[in-house]
């Protein structure tokens, strides 16, 4: 019987179990038997894996984290890793892999394919950052779970009339931040794609506070400290000394990685899952599955790897425009 693999590559994120399953079962029903690599392409190298039934599937469809476990495998990335790779899966007579991933899992996707293995992925990071669509796995949940913490972060600060600098993942994209910032009301939101000096936010602070205003929330992408070799904490301290407003800063981390993922990952990492099957029955490889305006769609690999999105800036604008 022709088996499909999958496995879950780089960073984790909530409905990477919803999408394992929907690829199981899709493959199941259609004839298939299901192998799942452990700990991503760490797992396919070293052909440590385990057979996946509908059964093995249940009850992780609400769940965090990968049952599959994952990693960032750098030595995926040397050449004769790849044929090795392939080989395994030749000799567990793989038709063909899903990796659920980010741009880096894609790559070690397209090389594979290259060594003659078919390979569909899937985007599944909390980060947004994948160019061929318009959401990815887990950024959805992560964005919530941000806007949970800062909503009890506001407690705080009303109490203590305090300005809360907050740092949220998003690798090198200001996707989470930018929505999370909108959603809190956040009287600044700092990003890589966005200008912004901390003057021009210290003396909006001072203006809000001349009218009564004296919580602040200021969200910060990682991307800013990744990129610019600054942190949250001397971001708190430069507005605390320009403002005399008390000033704390909190990175929310890898909390917003875990978690259940929301209705909207489940829903899209299933509709994802059950798409990346459907291309390896009919033969098609190669692919990056995405969505866009609302649909599923899937891109040739090396294309998508060259895809950018623009930011919303007309988000941004409006956040902006109503922090008064
Ligand atoms: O890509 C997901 C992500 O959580 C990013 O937001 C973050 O920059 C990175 O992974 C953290 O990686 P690690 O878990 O290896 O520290």
């Amino acid at each position: 019987m022709d088996r499909i693999g999958v496995l879950t590559s780089g960073g984790d994120a909530p409905g990477m179990n919803a999408c394992i399953r929907a690829v199981t079962r899709a493959a199941i029903s259609k004839g298939y038997e299901v192998v799942g690599f452990v700990k991503g392409y760490q797992g396919l190298l070293y052909n440590k894996y385990r057979s996946l039934t509908a059964r093995d599937v249940s009850d992780i469809i609400h769940t965090g984290g990968t049952i599959l476990g994952s990693d960032r495998c750098l030595e995926f990335k040397e050449w004769d890793n790849v044929g090795k790779g392939k080989q395994n899966c030749d000799e567990l007579l793989l038709k063909g892999l899903v990796v659920i991933g980010g741009d880096g899992s894609f790559k070690g996707a397209l090389d594979l394919t290259k060594a003659g293995l078919p390979c569909i992925g899937i985007p599944g990071t909390i980060d947004n950052d994948i160019g061929c669509t318009d959401y990815t796995i887990g950024y959805d949940t992560a964005m919530n779970t941000a806007m949970d913490m800062a909503d009890k972060l506001r407690d705080t600060i009303q109490s203590h009339d305090r300005c809360a600098v907050v740092e949220v993942m998003g690798n090198k994209a200001g996707w989470i931040a930018l929505n999370v910032g909108t959603a809190v009301g956040a009287m600044a939101i700092i990003t890589m794609e966005c200008d912004h000096t901390l003057e021009e936010i210290a003396g909006k602070m001072k203006a809000m506070n001349a009218t009564g205003k004296h919580h602040f929330m200021v969200i910060v992408s990682e991307g800013v400290a990744k990129i610019q070799k600054t942190t949250v904490f001397e971001i708190a301290d430069r507005l605390q000394a320009a403002t005399g407003v008390e000033t704390r800063a909190t990175v929310f981390g890898h909390v917003l990685r875990g978690g259940n993922p929301t209705l909207r990952d489940r829903v899209s990492a299933t509709q994802m899952g059950y798409h990346a099957v459907n291309l390896l029955d009919d033969g098609i490889s190669k692919r990056v599955v995405g969505e866009r305006g609302g649909f599923v769609v899937d891109y040739d690999i090396e294309e998508a790897l060259k895809m950018t999105k623009d930011f919303d800036m007309n988000l941004y604008k409006i956040a902006n425009d109503i922090s008064l």
